[in-house]
């Protein structure tokens, strides 16, 4: 795997050396004009529709199995100001964000959702800090911050969290788009479909969809527990 990565992204990262206090921090800084900050179209996360995107593959998801849902526990791991939580909590028999940031999560309360806890947290640890859950949502690439050896365990602990039929959403950055995309950080880790499939099955989950179109800068990905 380690052949298709990028040069720049040899150099570990806050995010690859897990220095969550700084991580944290960055967050924090971000955390009261986060929601703001998305509402710019030219806010990188926004390129190619992704964070929409992402929003509606979920729906549909969650609506494709409404029974199990709605007897299940949905856990948004790095939920931030709770913005994917807030969209289908209704679904669900009970609701979990954990974010390392205390002023993402500050906002996320501020909510007062029915049936959310908020916790801040490392999403590595999600299975000591919650019962198990139906899904697991994650939005906002944390695979591709957290590199190949990070993203292994981040999709370890979602799994682990899990109920056996339960199912993970989350994204990537793609990285058959990593030379066209209009934002292209060179210090996150850009996955092929296949690195994505192969490290969710070294996790355990038996089976993976990826959504996205090849210009797609940002890809969604689906595992079944
Ligand atoms: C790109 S933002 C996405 C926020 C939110 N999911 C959304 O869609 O608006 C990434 C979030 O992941 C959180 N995060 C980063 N590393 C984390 C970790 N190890 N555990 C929990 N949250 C983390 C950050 O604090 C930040 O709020």
């Amino acid at each position: 795997m380690s052949g298709t990565r990028p040069a720049a992204a040899h150099a570990s990262t806050v995010y690859e050396r897990r220095e969550l206090a700084a991580i944290a921090a960055r967050w924090d800084a971000r955390a009261d004009s986060w929601e703001e900050a998305l509402q710019d179209p030219d806010c990188h996360l926004q390129e190619g529709e992704a964070y929409l995107k992402f929003e509606r593959l979920l729906k549909r998801c969650v609506a494709g199995r409404r029974e199990f849902c709605a007897g299940n526990g949905v856990i948004d791991a790095g939920c931030g100001t709770g913005l994917v939580l807030a969209g289908v909590i209704e679904r669900f028999a009970w609701g979990m964000g954990v974010d390392i940031s205390p002023g993402m999560i500050a906002v996320a309360r501020r909510k007062q959702l029915p049936k959310a806890t908020w916790v801040v947290g490392d999403c590595f640890q999600l299975k000591r800090l919650e019962r198990p859950a139906g899904v697991v949502v994650s939005r906002g690439v944390l695979l591709s911050h957290y590199g190949e050896e990070g993203g292994l365990e981040f999709l370890r602990a979602a799994h682990e969290v899990l109920v056996p039929t339960g199912f993970l959403v989350t994204d990537f950055l793609n990285a058959e788009a990593r030379t066209t995309a209009r934002h292209a950080p060179g210090d996150k880790h850009w996955f092929t479909k296949l690195e994505i499939q192969s490290l969710a099955r070294a996790a355990g989950f038996s089976q993976v969809v990826i959504r996205g179109r090849v210009a797609d800068r940002v890809h969604q990905v689906i595992a079944e527990a």
